[in-house]
């Protein structure tokens, strides 16, 4: 029987030794290469344009005629995929056009809250303008002027006032200190419903009677959870989901996280802007 001297053995551990190095610095190297193109994407997307970058995905239709509805989004990242899924529901709802609103990185998230993430870098807009029209937020000046006069207010509170400032500028809106504090509902609110008076989104009928209005442009201040994520959990299990809830569904199944890569972008978008 041939057998491996001792010599040769420690050979075949070194070759081993090398080609495990060497395969995972491969690894580690394209990743590096992954985030130098996404610095560099940001880099050049960031210099020439602050939000038309990506614009060309959204709807080119004119909507000066339109009526059209703004959310200003809230909390947490989730919260705030959340909250615009809801303010597409409403806005259909209510016969009005949605606007890609900016996004937020997390209340927590470097420090000060005063960044902004691009629409596109929270929801896959391709995918999402195939179904709905959605209006770029760069048009929302061109279409309802610099300022926007009625706030439609879900009752929700939030605790972050840089997101007022930040919001006007990613959109380009004046002051709206003349905001008008949509009067909601003439029924009799529960203690729990005074602190959030729209919890019944869902109900497109309630939605017009409180919503309802004339007014060509309109503010969400706080979309979050007016249709229950427990309810719309419920349907999903359900096997026979009430024909109200399909429209959510089909909004959930239309509105994905962006391709893989984008969560990336969005991260070091968030720190480009921070830093400069
Ligand atoms: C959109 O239509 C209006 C009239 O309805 C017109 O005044 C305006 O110039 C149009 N805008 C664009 C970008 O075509
Ligand atoms: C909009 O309405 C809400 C609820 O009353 C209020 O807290 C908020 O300050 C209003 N926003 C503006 C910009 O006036
Ligand atoms: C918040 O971030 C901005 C932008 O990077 C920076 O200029 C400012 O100093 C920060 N403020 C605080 C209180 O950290």
């Amino acid at each position: 029987m041939k057998r491996i001297n001792f010599k040769n053995k420690i050979l075949y551990i070194f070759a081993l030794l090398i080609i495990v190095t060497v395969i995972y610095q491969a690894i580690i190297l394209a990743k590096l290469s992954d985030v130098k193109q996404a610095r560099k994407y940001i880099e050049e997307n960031s210099k020439t344009c602050h939000i038309c970058a990506d614009c060309a995905i959204f709807s080119q239709k004119n909507f000066t005629q339109e009526k059209i509805l703004v959310p200003l989004l809230v909390w947490g990242p989730n919260n705030q995929i959340q909250g615009f899924r809801e303010s597409l529901y409403i806005a259909n709802a209510l016969g009005r056009k949605l606007v890609a609103p900016p996004f937020f990185p997390n209340w927590n998230h470097l420090a000060n809250g005063s960044s902004v993430i691009h629409p596109w870098n929270r929801i896959d807009m391709q995918l999402l303008t195939k179904h709905y029209d959605i209006v770029s937020p760069q048009k929302v000046v061109e279409i309802c002027g610099p300022r926007i006069t009625l706030n439609l207010s879900s009752g929700i509170v939030s605790h972050d006032p840089n997101r007022y400032a930040i919001f006007k500028k990613y959109l380009g809106l004046d002051s709206w200190s003349n905001a008008f504090v949509f009067p909601i509902s003439d029924k009799t609110l529960s203690p729990e419903e005074e602190n959030r008076p729209l919890s019944n989104a869902i109900d497109k009928t309630y939605l017009n009677s409180i919503y309802k209005s004339d007014e060509k442009c309109v503010i969400l201040e706080y979309p979050w959870n007016s249709i229950p994520a427990y309810d719309i959990f419920v349907q999903l299990k359900s096997q026979k989901m009430k024909e109200e809830y399909k429209e959510v569904v089909d909004i959930i199944k239309n509105t994905k996280r962006p391709a893989k890569g984008s969560k990336l972008k969005a991260n070091l978008k968030i720190y480009f802007l921070n830093i400069r």
